[in-house]
């Protein structure tokens, strides 16, 4: 009895689990591991559809030949040339000479420039459909989903979409590969926190990209990274589409830094008030202890931004700054901010705050709080007032 797995009649899933991976990336943090995944589509032609990073590469080559069963590999496509997708092209090439490297013009520079020469390379675009037997897969090209040569391949045969990074998560995937043998509820913050903190940046292309995937007729979503979606496909392109237009809930994040506890104090009235006025979620991340990672996400999902920092070096507390650096990154539209700062001798944080929140064109809604040393009653009710204000705007 063979150990092979597949999507559909003709459609093999290889899944790699990598459960010591700490970061993706090594940037974001990994609680629950990785998991990467290819596909092998046998018809009269044999398809696979990327590879591994070189890491995995031993597991991955197993799998294919369990699959192959001595038959010949005919045709890679190369949906994204990122290496945890691309890194092991060069070991498949040389234990499959007879393979045809499909994708575009893009990809072709890339690999070369990777040092990967293939033989065979057959260029495709949209218009290029590959005939593979009883079936031909189409090409949807989706620039900067993750990078620009990325591209989606399309088998109408078996209403099956393969999504390069799209439709991702972060996190190994533990027994069945399915969508509905995952709890959506705990599986879907780890596909937010993927795309907020991987592709984010790119909303409008995601858009674009997804609006042109949808004028297909799909029943499985078979992306390389995560789950495979097929019973909660309508929950997961509405996750796609709220966070490609940004769109926020009514909630409030308060991102800040605290060395001795002072401006702690300070975000927890805020928090604090918050709740009382009505903000049944809020989150609050003290930058000594979270990771940006969560930020990002979190940021991406709520109205309101409340950032803190004490004077650092006559400036912000370095690692508010750095979720500030990458936050910036991510372009987050639209959202209502407050600041409040401190510092003993020379409070030094609310210009620098506020500046950068003015940068991404947010609206404020409460006037800064400068706080030297520990918070007196009014710097507190000062506070207070702050969450009320944030309260009402978030909520209207
Ligand atoms: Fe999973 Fe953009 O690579």
């Amino acid at each position: 009895m063979k150990y092979q797995l597949k999507i559909n009649d003709s459609t093999y899933y290889f899944g790699q689990n990598d459960r010591t991976q700490r970061f993706f990336e090594h940037l974001y943090p990994l609680p629950n591991g990785m998991a990467y995944n290819n596909y092998l589509i046998k018809d009269e032609k044999n398809v696979l559809l990327d590879t591994v990073d070189v890491g995995l590469s031993e597991r991955f080559f197993s799998q294919l030949d369990s699959a192959l069963d001595g038959e010949p590999l005919h045709y890679l496509i190369v949906q994204h040339m990122e290496p945890d997708h691309s890194g092991s092209i060069g070991l498949l090439l040389r234990r499959h000479p007879e393979v045809t490297v499909v994708s575009n013009k893009k990809t072709k520079s890339m690999l070369e420039g990777y040092g990967v020469c293939p033989d065979k390379f057959m260029e495709v675009d949209e218009k290029t459909p590959l005939n593979i037997g009883s079936r031909e897969l189409q090409f949807v090209f989706a620039p900067m989903v993750h990078w620009p040569e990325v591209m989606f391949t399309y088998d109408a045969k078996e209403k099956t979409l393969f999504s390069a990074d799209a439709f991702g998560a972060f996190g190994a995937i533990d027994g069945g590969f399915w969508d509905e043998q995952h709890d959506l509820a705990a599986y879907l913050p780890e596909a937010h926190r993927y795309y907020t903190n991987i592709v984010g940046k790119y909303g409008s292309f995601v858009q674009r990209a997804i609006d042109k995937a949808l004028k297909l007729d799909i029943e499985i979503i078979a992306p390389v990274h995560g789950v495979v979606w097929r019973k909660h496909i309508p929950e997961v392109l509405e996750l796609y589409r709220k966070m490609a237009t940004y769109e926020a809930e009514p909630g409030v994040v308060i991102v800040y830094g605290s060395m001795y506890g002072n401006t702690d104090e300070l975000a927890e009235v805020i928090g604090r008030s918050l709740g009382a006025h009505g903000v049944n979620r809020v989150v609050l991340h003290h930058m000594g202890h979270s990771s940006v990672s969560q930020v990002i996400s979190d940021v991406f999902r709520y109205k309101g931004v409340i950032i803190g920092s004490p004077t650092y070096n006559n400036g912000v507390w370095p690692n508010v700054q750095d979720a500030l650096y990458q936050l910036a990154e991510r372009n987050i539209p639209d959202r209502l901010y407050a600041v409040f700062g401190s510092g003993t001798w020379n409070p030094n944080t609310i210009t620098p705050l506020e500046e950068w929140a003015e940068a991404r064109k947010w609206t404020k809604v409460a006037e800064s709080i400068k706080l030297s040393q520990a918070p007196s009653l009014e710097d507190k009710a000062a506070a207070w007032e702050l969450g009320r204000l944030m309260a009402e705007a978030v909520l209207k």
